[in-house]
């Protein structure tokens, strides 16, 4: 199996990533952040920190730099600067350039910023009160058209058993290992920036809108990005500011926000708020389910957390089902897209309540979610394309030792021990892509997409699918990525690029083929006229073969380019589409200081065809590990004055090795080609789902006591 093409790189300390990009001439802008939560700037006095060693400007919303609001896939994306007006504590008011990082960040701490301040709203729960309906999330009520109800209510009244609760999951940021940078430089009205990102021709894009040019003029070059989970899906602050400074200095700008300031000075996940309340008969089959949610946002209402639409309109077969969806905004930094947005939250809430609804049953969780499990999603005729969650289970049980588990846990010395299940979906969706393939005379080919690889291992996945579409050896494929000037990728976010890219290889791998058939038989050609077929490299007519290198040498070509493009379609008039999985956990509790420790979890996924099984439990374990931290560690803390309180590595929990017991992956294989031609399902985001209730529900089998939040901590278990 091919392991990681750009691992060597990355550990040797040779792959360049964005903020590692250093040009001759080049100079350091500081972000400013307002340090109110809410108002309108008064006054900026620059004076000082104009006058600092090696400052050579210093852009405020009363000095800036012009930009529009781009908008894109992902919608319209903030640009910094632009009015005075403050919504949230660590929002970009201000950027000083200097000569070095040192020097620009020292000025920045000498700029008096005055306010008019306004009453400011950063508390979740105290928001709820005027929470709002969220915008393209309808509520949604499905009822049994035979049984007569009028309302879901009926349906509750109906049910011999309901469980009713309520629960909450913090805000947490994406953390990823690079912080957002951004280097810009324009070679007269060209210009070429390195920065973090998901899809770099969808940066380009925006930065060309914001600045007021044509596409064809920005050009985004960065193959290494450090971690993105959703978090590099929009163009950032460093990126706008940067390209905009740039031209306005003529000379090259980098932009790196420190550790602290990715807290504030980009998106995170919403806190949530979720009621789920479940109706069932004796034997444990769902006669309603009604899920409530309310997400935080920020006070531009960005970005909705779609919980009860991520989860319970999909996951169980339920003859009754109501939804809806509300925000609270607020005056905290900005939420966004992050790592399976909707499901991760989401599946805390439901899957806790199932593990609530089995015990109230006493019955087996595992046995409760087999009686549900849904052939379609609820109120749709389309029915999944492929779904082999119960096998997921069977296999898990097995290897977990599942068979073991008592309802009351067991103890281990002074440690409680408990185990918990959850199941983990994620929908297989796909994007539109373009991938260009270049056959060389070398007999090498190349494949090329302009999307990114954020850590995900799309680069190996293009080189695999590659060697396969053209019937080569991989050593003679090379990937490309992470350049706006390749053929406009998909984007890496949604679980989508395996899928989407794929496709795309193989459409262009046909191309590939019918051209060079075409040029073999062609006039002059050394087949001139023949029926010809191409394999493993090689055409072939009339018992003689030619390599598709030395064809191209004798016609003298250096190479021929073809492309392939592929974007959803008819499929989705057919089958519903997703990934699943069956998330297992063993907790330890320990009887007199209640430290909780993940003693093993694996995982059982249905992700359809996987293309790298290295890849892809590596992707898998990573998303797995990001549950266990949802579930026990992180939290953005909100002060009352809007201040992040742990905006630090120091402070933001996150696991470390010590906190992370055996995690292991298993696949049930079964290729999904009635959703694309690759048969991959997606699975960067599945990793993560379920795994925080899994955690709850083992805890709670260890401990009796039912935490309803997360993360959770050993506060909540100090409970007689
Ligand atoms: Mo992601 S949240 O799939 O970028």
């Amino acid at each position: 199996m091919t392991s990681r093409l750009d691992g060597p790189l990355k550990v040797t300390g040779q792959a360049k990533y964005g903020a590692d990009n250093n040009l001759p001439g080049m100079v350091y802008g500081y972000l400013v952040l307002s340090t109110t939560a809410r108002g309108e700037i008064e006054s900026m006095d620059v004076t000082a920190a104009k006058s600092a060693p090696g400052v050579l400007a210093v852009y405020t919303p009363f000095d800036k730099v012009d930009l529009t609001t781009p908008s894109s896939m992902l919608g319209e994306t903030w640009v910094p600067l632009q009015n005075r007006e403050v919504s949230y504590y660590g929002q970009p008011i201000g950027l000083v350039v200097a000569d070095s990082f040192e020097r620009a960040r020292d000025a920045a701490a000498l700029v008096e910023t005055g306010y008019q301040e306004a009453p400011a709203k950063t508390s979740f729960e105290d928001g709820i009160a005027e929470a709002e309906v969220a915008p393209d999330r309808e509520d949604l009520e499905i009822l049994d058209p035979d049984a007569g109800l009028e309302s879901i209510a009926d349906a509750f009244e109906a049910s011999p058993v309901v469980v009713d609760q309520t629960y909450a999951t913090a805000t947490q940021n994406h953390a990823a290992m690079e912080p957002h940078s951004a280097v810009a430089a324009w070679e007269g009205d060209e210009l070429t920036l390195h920065t973090p990102n998901q899809g770099s021709h969808m940066v380009a894009a925006d930065v060309a809108t914001a600045l007021g040019v044509d596409a064809s003029q920005v050009r985004v070059v960065n193959p290494y990005v450090g971690g993105a989970f959703g978090g590099k899906g929009k163009t950032s602050t460093p990126a706008f500011l940067a390209s905009a400074v740039s031209r306005a200095l003529g000379r090259p700008v980098k932009v790196v926000l420190t550790r602290e300031q990715v807290f504030t000075a980009t998106a995170g996940r919403a806190s949530t708020r979720q009621r789920v309340a479940l109706g069932a008969d004796r034997e444990g089959r769902l006669i309603a389910v009604r899920h409530d949610s309310w997400c935080s946002t920020d006070a531009a209402r960005s970005f909705v957390e779609p919980t009860s639409h991520g989860t319970s309109l999909e996951w169980y077969a339920t003859p009754n089902l109501a939804v809806s969806q509300r925000i609270v905004p607020l005056n905290v930094p900005p939420t966004t897209f992050m790592r399976a947005p909707g499901e991760a939250p989401g599946s805390f809430a439901l899957e806790s309540a199932i593990d609530e609804l089995a015990i109230e049953l006493e019955m087996d969780p595992i046995e409760l979610r087999k009686r549900n499990n849904s052939t379609a999603p609820p109120g749709k005729d389309l029915q999944w394309s492929s779904k082999h969650l119960d096998e997921c289970f069977t296999v898990g049980s097995q290897r977990f030792g599942w068979a073991n588990r008592s309802p009351q846990g067991r103890t281990e010395g002074d440690w409680q021990v408990g185990m918990g299940v959850a199941v983990a979906m994620f929908p297989a969706l796909r994007s539109p892509a373009t991938v260009g393939i270049e056959l060389r005379a070398d007999g090498t080919a190349v494949v090329s997409t302009s999307g990114a690889d954020p850590g995900t291992g799309l680069l190996t996945v293009m080189s695999t699918i590659g060697a396969e579409a053209l019937d080569l050896p991989e050593e003679r494929i090379t990937p490309q990525l992470g350049d706006s000037a390749l053929p406009p990728g998909g984007l890496s976010g949604g679980s989508t690029a395996t899928a989407s890219v794929g496709t795309a290889i193989q459409l262009a791998g046909v191309a590939a083929v019918d051209e060079l058939t075409a040029l073999a038989s062609g006039p002059g050609a050394p087949f001139e006229g023949k029926d010809v077929t191409y394999a493993h490299g090689e055409l072939f007519a009339d018992g003689e073969t030619i390599a598709f290198g030395d064809l191209l040498r004798r016609l003298g070509r250096e190479s021929v380019s073809v492309s392939g493009s592929s974007a959803p379609g008819e499929e989705l008039t057919k089958h519903s589409f997703s990934s699943f999985g069956a998330q297992f956990v063993e907790v330890k509790v320990h009887r007199w200081t209640r430290e909780i420790r993940v003693s093993r979890m694996l995982g059982v996924f249905d992700c359809g065809r996987i293309i790298n099984d290295k890849l892809a439990t590596s992707q898998l374990q990573g998303g797995m590990i990001w549950g266990l931290s949802a579930a026990l560690h992180e939290a953005m803390e909100v002060e009352g004055s809007g201040r992040v309180a742990n905006g630090d590595f120091a402070s933001y929990l996150l696991p470390v090795n010590a906190d992370i017991g055996e995690v292991g992956v298993e696949f049930v294989k079964y290729p999904d080609t009635l959703h694309n031609s690759v048969g991959a399902k997606g699975l960067g985001e599945i990793g993560t789902v379920g795994v925080a209730a899994a955690v709850a529900n083992a805890v709670c089998n260890a401990t009796g006591v039912r935490v309803r939040h997360i993360p959770i901590t050993i506060e909540n278990l100090l409970v007689d």
